[in-house]
C-alpha cells in the first residue's frame, strides 16, 4: 500500500493520508499540475495556500530560504509534531502551493506512515486537510472515502487520528504570530518564543488567507450553547454535541470526552461532528468547552462551524 502510495505521488498523483493531526490530500509540492489537482479535488479557492510536509531540515531547506534561530527553537522543541511555521519561501516552490505569496507554511509531521511517504518519494508533500473546502476535516479513512473516495488515486487508511486536530500556525515575522489555533497550545509556544500576537479572525484573514470566519462545517446547522438551557420541546428532532454528559430528549447525543478531558474532546470532535451530520437530526446543539489548553483550538473550530 505504501509502495503504491509513494510510486503515484512520485507520478503526479494525489493521494490521501493519514497524519497525527487529521487526514491530509497530497501532492508533490514541487509538481504545479500535481498541486493543481488538490484544489480541483477539493474545490478549494486559489488564494487558500497549502501545508508543505518535511522529512527533514535537508528538505526543509528545499522549501524555506531561511531558517531564523527562533524558528529553530521552535523546530527543536515541537518537530515533528503537529506545529506549522511559516518561512520565506525557495524558488522552487510553485506559487500554486503558497497562493503567490512569498512565504511557505512547512511543518514535519510526526506520523509513521507520513513520515514513510516523505522518506520513500524524498519529496515535500503539500496537503492539506482531506476534506472538500469548508466541510469537516477527516480523522478517519472512512470520512475521507465517504467525501472524496471518487476523486482520490488512493486513500492510505491509519487508524483513527491522535489528536483529531489541526496543527498550530505561527508566523515568526516580522513577530511571532498565533495563525491557527491547534494541537500544540499557544502557552507551549510562548514558553519559548515569547508572548504571541493573537489576531481576530477578520485581522488573520489576510495574514493566513484560509482563515475565513465559516470553516469546518457539517451540513446541518449547528449553535452554540449549552443544551441542558434548551426546552425539552425543542430537543427532539435535534443533536447534541456535549462535553462530559449526555443530555435526555435529543435524538442524538455526543458526548465528547466522559471524563472531561480536553484531549480526547479534541481528538473526538470532527468525528462527533461527522456522525451527527449523518443521523439526519435536524439541528445540532453544541456545549462550549472550557476555553484552556487545546479547548481554545476545539473553541475556534466551534465558532467557525457554526457561523453562517
Ligand atoms: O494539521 C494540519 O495542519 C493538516 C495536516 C494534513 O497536516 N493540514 C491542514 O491544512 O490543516 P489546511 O490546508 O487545512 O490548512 C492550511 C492553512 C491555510 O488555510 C492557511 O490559513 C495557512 O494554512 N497557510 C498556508 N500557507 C500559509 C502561508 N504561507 N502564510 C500564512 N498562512 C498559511
Ligand atoms: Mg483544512
Amino acid at each position: 500500500m505504501i509502495d503504491r502510495a509513494a510510486a503515484l505521488l512520485q507520478a503526479g498523483g494525489v493521494v490521501a493520508f493519514p497524519t497525527e493531526t487529521v487526514y491530509g490530500l497530497g501532492a508533490n509540492a514541487f509538481d504545479a499540475r500535481a498541486v493543481a489537482r488538490i484544489f480541483e479535488v477539493k474545490r478549494r479557492p486559489f488564494f487558500d495556500p497549502l501545508i508543505v510536509h518535511v522529512y527533514d531540515d535537508a528538505m526543509l531547506a528545499r522549501i524555506a530560504s531561511n531558517v531564523s534561530p527562533l524558528a529553530r527553537e521552535l523546530i527543536g522543541a515541537f518537530w515533528p509534531g503537529p506545529l506549522t511555521i511559516v518561512f520565506p519561501k525557495t524558488a522552487e516552490v510553485p506559487g500554486i502551493v503558497t497562493a503567490g505569496l512569498p512565504t511557505v507554511a512547512a511543518r514535519m509531521p510526526a506520523h509513521p506512515i507520513a513520515r514513510e511517504l516523505l522518506a520513500r518519494t524524498n519529496l515535500p508533500l503539500a496537503a492539506p486537510s482531506a476534506n472538500p473546502f469548508g466541510y469537516l476535516s477527516p480523522t478517519r479513512a472512512q470520512h475521507v472515502e465517504a467525501m472524496l473516495g471518487d476523486r482520490v488515486d488512493l486513500i492510505v487508511d491509519g487508524g483513527p487520528a491522535e489528536h483529531g486536530l489541526e496543527s498550530t500556525i505561527v508566523a515568526l515575522d516580522p513577530v511571532p504570530t498565533l495563525l491557527r489555533p491547534g494541537a500544540i497550545t499557544a502557552e507551549a509556544i510562548e514558553a519559548i518564543a515569547g508572548p504571541l500576537l493573537r489576531p481576530s479572525s477578520e485581522e488573520a484573514t489576510p495574514l493566513s488567507p484560509g482563515r475565513l470566519p465559516s470553516h469546518y462545517a457539517p451540513r446541518t446547522p449547528i449553535r452554540i450553547l449549552d443544551p441542558a438551557s434548551v426546552p425539552a420541546s425543542e430537543r427532539a428532532g435535534a443533536g447534541a454535541l456535549c462535553f462530559s454528559a449526555p443530555l435526555e430528549g435529543y435524538d442524538r447525543c455526543e458526548v465528547l470526552s466522559p471524563s472531561g478531558d480536553l484531549r480526547e474532546a479534541a481528538a473526538r470532535l470532527f468525528e462527533a461532528l461527522f456522525s451527527l451530520d449523518a443521523s439526519g437530526v435536524v439541528r445540532i446543539d453544541a456545549q462550549p468547552v472550557p476555553e484552556r489548553g487545546i479547548g481554545v483550538a476545539i473553541a475556534d473550530r466551534l465558532h467557525r462551524a457554526a457561523h453562517r
